[in-house]
């Protein structure tokens, strides 16, 4: 039985991996407390103010870092790492980062790459997996734009959402195996461009909508007409498509 802590475990891919976990001895760090779960410990904390991390981290064996948010994840991530190596018995490091961290010039991206940084340099065994957008953030994306009376859509930009249950199941499997420094990006299994989005969205919603093609400017719009935010070579793909969670998920929110 393995000590792992989960900062994050709380949040959309940290709801599904925990239990995946199962026969280890799991602790969960977030900001916020939750209802108890079966065999896992909930211990509360901020990475950005630093409040609690000391804590979380003592007699780790395993940190798997999910924990993120808009901002200041470089900093909470080196916040993390230094915790980790202090507590002393901190084996390996596992980090979930995006696809394009180094390419896509957006300061969501340049944090994410700054935590990647963190950890590689931490001096602790790591592996880092960079994952597409997951469903449920391509969900609510797409949901607010079909909101508007016309939607507007910037060509030329292409994604391949992935599901988060396929990046939970990966990164279960990493974080359980040797550190294995920066891995195949994960991506889902089709790439969509984004009016294909907007559309399978609708139409799963029997809406009707008028789009307009606009274009997004600068550097982040050249960027991800590029292709930026695609997988590399060799990439892992998941399983599930954007249209197997559309019909799983719509029914419910109809
Ligand atoms: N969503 C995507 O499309 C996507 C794609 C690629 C990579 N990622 C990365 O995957 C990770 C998980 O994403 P997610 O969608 O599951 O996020 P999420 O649903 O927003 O969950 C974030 C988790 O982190 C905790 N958290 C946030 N700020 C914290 C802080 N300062 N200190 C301690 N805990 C904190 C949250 O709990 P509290 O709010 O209670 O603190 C929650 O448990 C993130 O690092 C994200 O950048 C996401």
């Amino acid at each position: 039985m393995t000590s792992i802590l989960v900062t994050g475990g709380t949040g959309t891919l940290g709801r599904l991996l925990v239990p995946l976990l199962d026969g280890h001895r799991v602790r969960v760090l977030s900001r916020r407390g939750h209802g108890p779960v079966d065999g896992v410990e909930h211990v509360t904390g901020d990475l950005l103010t630093g409040e609690g991390v000391e804590a979380a981290v003592d007699g780790a064996e395993i940190v798997l870092h999910l924990a993120g948010g808009p901002k200041g994840d470089a900093e909470a991530t080196d916040r993390l790492v230094r915790a980790a190596t202090r507590a002393g018995g901190v084996r390996h490091i596992v980090h979930i980062s995006a696809i394009g961290a180094d390419r896509v010039p957006l300061a969501w991206f340049r944090a994410k790459l700054g935590a990647e940084r963190a950890v590689a340099d931490s001096g602790l065994p790591w592996t880092i997996l960079r994952a597409a957008q997951f469903h449920d953030l391509v969900l609510t994306v797409v949901g607010k734009m079909a909101k508007l009376p016309v939607v507007p859509i910037p060509g030329g930009l292409r994604f391949e959402p992935v599901d988060a249950r396929d990046v939970a199941e990966r990164l279960a499997e990493l974080t359980l195996g040797a550190p294995a420094g920066l891995v195949p990006d994960l991506a889902g299994p089709t790439v969509y461009g984004l009016r294909d989005l907007v559309r399978g969205y609708l139409a799963a919603h029997d809406k009707r909508r008028p789009t307009l093609p606009v274009r997004m400017p600068g550097k982040a719009g050249r960027a991800y007409r590029a292709g930026e935010n695609l997988s590399g070579d060799g990439a892992t793909k998941g399983m599930r498509t954007w249209e197997d969670f559309l019909a799983e998920r719509v029914p419910a929110t109809r």
